[in-house]
């Protein structure tokens, strides 16, 4: 049997302190699991707009480069630091810092993370609804002959009306607690086996689709040719930043996940798939999305709003329209259900350990205590939009409570948290301790690796970080 196979066929061994029920059932369990978490709005949603804005192929090479030196280090070291702890992030943390005579204030990190994935699930929430409302919409044919003053109201309509995204902000949370409340394996496992197949399937249907329309060829040299003269610097910062928000770096989610991985799994390999799998998705929505763009004569730099104002318009001028429309945003609504609940996870697991709550309840605290602040991102495009509270802090002028939020928790506490990993890892954590539990094949990638992670990982998100604190 190979290596593989045998990961995938042989059961966890359990490391010490946890129940055989939670830790994830085998190689491939986790793989999709942190795929799901990787896969999300970030693929479907904002990798095709900020490839449209940046002008393609240049700004797709670009970030495939960031995702390789610093996303898959730093995934790897988020994984291997909740392997190695085997608690909810803080307290794997807290474990770590100890045994590596290190000062407990490295718990920070993992903080950092936690809220930050806490903050981010909030507004995730409310654009997730978005999606399931627009499945409707696709489904009931409204695109079906709307121009693009018609699509635009429609989708002012569902921002401007406060009551509407409630019950889809609410809709999606309690779908989200009630997977989580289930646990690792009968919940969360059982979910994702069954939505990530399903969010395959949906996205070769649209590729498929797609490759039929005449505008493939001008879909694919967009993502494809590359061409410097269309990149800024803003867009290799963006091309960064993205990195780590799809594959759900900074916040915690891979420790959490890290923490359920079976001993015997090699961390690495793992990570490295899920990176790939991560990237084929964003790609596989950029050749499913442009072509449609192209073939009805649309702006493929069009923003935020490529996918809820500029592809509807593509599914109401094609036959099938309908159709594809509705299998089209149920696959944005896989996609974020599986990343919401890995941004449950981190809190939930953090609660049951120091609170000693069981997982029922403490999703219901996790899960109820998000949904309330989802409110605050509801009122923002509403009642609220001309609220800023924090006007009085030159960089957040204009911005409203959502705003807000958006930008601390992506543009500062992701790479924060970033950073401090690959500093943690590559600088402060026992070299023996790191080695072991990565225990890779090849002593020379290990080394390479760890210089990676010592020098070109910070320096890459100290670049980030500081163009966007000015
Ligand atoms: N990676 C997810 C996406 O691309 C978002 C996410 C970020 C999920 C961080 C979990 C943690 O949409």
């Amino acid at each position: 049997m190979s290596k593989l196979t045998q990961n995938l066929s042989t059961d966890a061994t359990e490391p010490q302190g946890r129940q055989a029920n939670t830790m994830w059932s085998s190689r491939m369990a986790f793989i999709l699991a942190a795929s799901g978490s990787a896969v999300g709005l970030g693929n479907i949603w904002k990798f095709p707009y900020i490839t449209g804005e940046n002008g393609g192929g240049a700004f797709v090479l670009v970030y495939l480069l960031c995702i390789s030196i610093v996303g898959i280090p730093i995934m790897i070291a988020e994984v291997m630091m909740g392997r190695a702890g085997g608690k909810s992030p803080i307290n794997s943390l807290r474990d770590l810092a100890q045994r590596n005579g290190l000062s407990t204030r490295w718990v920070g990190v993992a903080w950092l993370g936690v809220i930050a994935s806490f903050l981010i699930l909030s507004f995730y929430s409310v654009i997730g609804g978005w999606a399931i409302s627009y499945v409707g919409h696709a489904a009931s044919g409204s695109f079906a002959g709307a121009d693009a003053d018609a699509i635009g109201a429609m989708f002012g309509g569902l921002l401007g009306d406060a009551g509407t995204l409630m019950i889809w902000h609410s809709i999606f949370m309690v779908t989200v607690i009630m997977i989580v409340a289930r646990g690792l394996k009968s919940g969360m496992e059982k979910a994702i086996n069954l939505l990530m197949p399903l969010l395959f399937f949906l996205l070769l249907v649209m590729v498929g689709y797609a490759a039929s329309t005449s505008a493939f060829d001008q879909g694919f040299s967009f993502l494809f040719s590359v061409d410097f003269s269309k990149l800024t610097t803003a867009g290799v910062l963006t091309a960064l930043g993205h990195a780590f928000f799809t594959l759900s770096l900074g916040m915690a989610v891979m420790i959490a996940y890290g923490s359920y991985l079976p001993k015997n799994v090699s961390i690495a390999k793992t990570a490295v798939t899920v990176s790939i799998v991560d990237t084929l998705v964003a790609l596989l929505a950029g050749l499913a999305i442009f072509p449609l763009v192209f073939a009805n004569g649309l702006e493929p730099g069009a923003g935020p709003g490529l996918i809820f104002q500029t592809l509807p318009l593509a599914f109401g001028k094609m036959s099938g329209g309908v159709l594809f429309g509705t299998l089209f945003f149920a696959l944005l609504v896989v996609a974020a259900f599986t990343s919401a609940i890995s941004l449950l996870e981190p809190v939930v697991e953090w609660l049951e350990e120091k609170k000693g709550i069981n997982r029922f309840v403490a999703t219901l605290i996790a899960g109820g205590t998000v949904w309330l602040l989802g409110i605050a991102t509801v009122l923002s495009l509403n009642e609220w939009a001309n609220f800023h509270p924090l006007a009085f802090i030159p960089a957040f002028e204009g911005k409203t409570v959502f705003d807000i939020l958006d930008y601390v928790t992506s543009n500062l506490m992701m790479p924060l948290a970033g950073l401090l990993t690959a500093v943690l890892v590559g600088w402060f954590m026992k070299r023996e301790m790191v080695r072991q539990e990565l225990a890779m094949d090849s002593e020379g990638a290990f080394n390479g690796l760890m210089f990676v992670l010592k020098f070109l990982t910070p320096a890459a998100v100290m670049v980030v970080f500081i163009y966007n604190l000015i």
